[in-house]
């Protein structure tokens, strides 16, 4: 099927370019938000989205097989825009862009757009912001409430752009009545915390159930997260190996297992609360919650000993994955030497002590000594 997505501002008609108004004009069918096509003359179908529009596309585009179909899409429809999800679904489509909401608060506020961050919060939490906030940086952060994104930056300035390129265009700093179609530019205060893995344990909600920092430092390290990869955190505890996961990139995905559930509801406290609120907390016993979509990494932070768990996370693992285990009982290292004879890796022991006070002296406190596989799964 032939489809055209042409890119439309808020000036409408009279900003599009010629050739998008030709090709508009040749429509037999346009679909489109009722505010878009309202926006444009003409005497082709209108077809206004149905609402949930996602799963409605399909028998959609089925219906007007054969015709001559446009679709209305706001600025770069391949920015956060029905475009993407038009290619995914028909393969191909043909794209006529308009300048998208960020090219335009970029040159309203002088900013470099290739040096801004952008965060999307369309039907989102505003928790996404978190993980860009770091000292200086500017972001630009798409649809949300700009009063939740104040309560995570307090000390940013921020900047509502609204209706960018229309009659109606406004560039204020009032947080309140935000028109629904805005951006929120961010310049950054001081805060933001690091997202290199081997944040302090105070950063983490808590029970002692902790993968400390030193050794969350190289767990995370040997688990070797790229972009948009998934990893399991089986016995996640306070969730930390996950949530540091997914601060490595806003495309790493995790899913926490954790059989108790008080800690499970503390996993999404600390999660929404670090800026990676999309890790999905699994409640219950493994192996047998483990029925999940197939990881790139794995890592057993619990329940080594339990019969079943390890070879369900090696079976699950895609190839060229890493499985990661800790041990810190005798019992679960003996799991790890027996596992390690089957599938090889590596074993290695850390062993960490932290400087702390002994009346008015200072001593080394040597912390339970952590055993760790690493080993990994070679592409078929
Ligand atoms: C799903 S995104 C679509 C982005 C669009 N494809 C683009 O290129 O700008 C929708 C969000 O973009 C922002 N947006 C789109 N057009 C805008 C405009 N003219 N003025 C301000 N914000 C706009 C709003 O934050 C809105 O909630």
């Amino acid at each position: 099927m032939s489809v055209t997505v042409i890119g439309i501002g808020a000036d409408g008609w009279d900003g599009l370019p010629t050739a998008s108004r030709r090709e508009i004009e040749s429509c037999e069918v346009l679909m489109g938000s009722s505010r878009q096509l309202d926006l444009v003359p003409g005497e082709f179908e209108r077809v206004p989205w149905p609402s949930p529009l996602v799963p409605a596309l399909p028998g959609l585009l089925a219906r007007y097989e054969g015709r001559r179909v446009g679709v209305l899409a706001s600025g770069d429809p391949m920015f956060h825009g029905i475009g993407t999800t038009l290619v995914r679904l028909l393969g191909e489509v043909r794209v006529l862009p308009h300048p998208s909401s960020v090219s335009l608060a970029c040159a309203r506020l002088g900013w470099a757009l290739d040096d801004v961050d952008v965060v999307s919060l369309v039907g989102k939490p505003a928790a996404l912001v978190v993980p860009h906030l770091h000292p200086g940086r500017r972001v630009l952060v798409l649809g949300g409430d700009p009063r939740e994104v104040a309560a995570l930056a307090p000390d940013a300035r921020l900047t509502v752009l609204e209706q960018l390129g229309g009659p109606r265009e406004r560039v204020h700093h009032s947080l309140d009545d935000a028109d629904p179609l805005h951006v929120l530019a961010i310049e950054c205060g001081a805060d933001g915390e690091s997202l290199t893995p081997g944040r302090p344990d105070e950063v983490f909600e808590h029970d002692g159930q902790l993968t400390k920092r030193e050794v969350r430092a190289v767990t995370v390290a040997l688990l070797a997260p790229r972009p948009g990869e998934l990893l399991w955190d089986v016995g996640a505890g306070a969730g930390s190996i996950a949530v540091e996961w997914c601060r490595t990139h806003p495309s790493c995905r995790a899913i926490a297992v954790e059989k108790h559930p008080e800690r499970a509801a503390r996993i999404k406290r600390n999660a929404t609360r670090l800026g990676v609120p999309g890790i999905e907390v699994v409640v219950g016993s493994s192996p047998e919650v483990l029925d999940l979509a197939a990881p790139d990494a794995v890592f057993i932070g619990g329940g080594l000993t339990a019969a079943g768990v390890v070879e369900r996370c090696w079976d699950a693992l895609r190839p060229g994955g890493r499985l990661v285990a800790n041990a810190v009982t005798l019992e679960s290292e003996a799991v790890l030497t027996r596992w390690r004879g089957r599938l090889g890796g590596d074993l290695s022991r850390i062993e960490v002590s932290r400087a702390g006070a002994v009346g008015g002296f200072t001593a080394w406190r040597p912390q339970m000594p952590v055993t760790t596989w690493v080993v990994t799964k070679e592409n078929a």
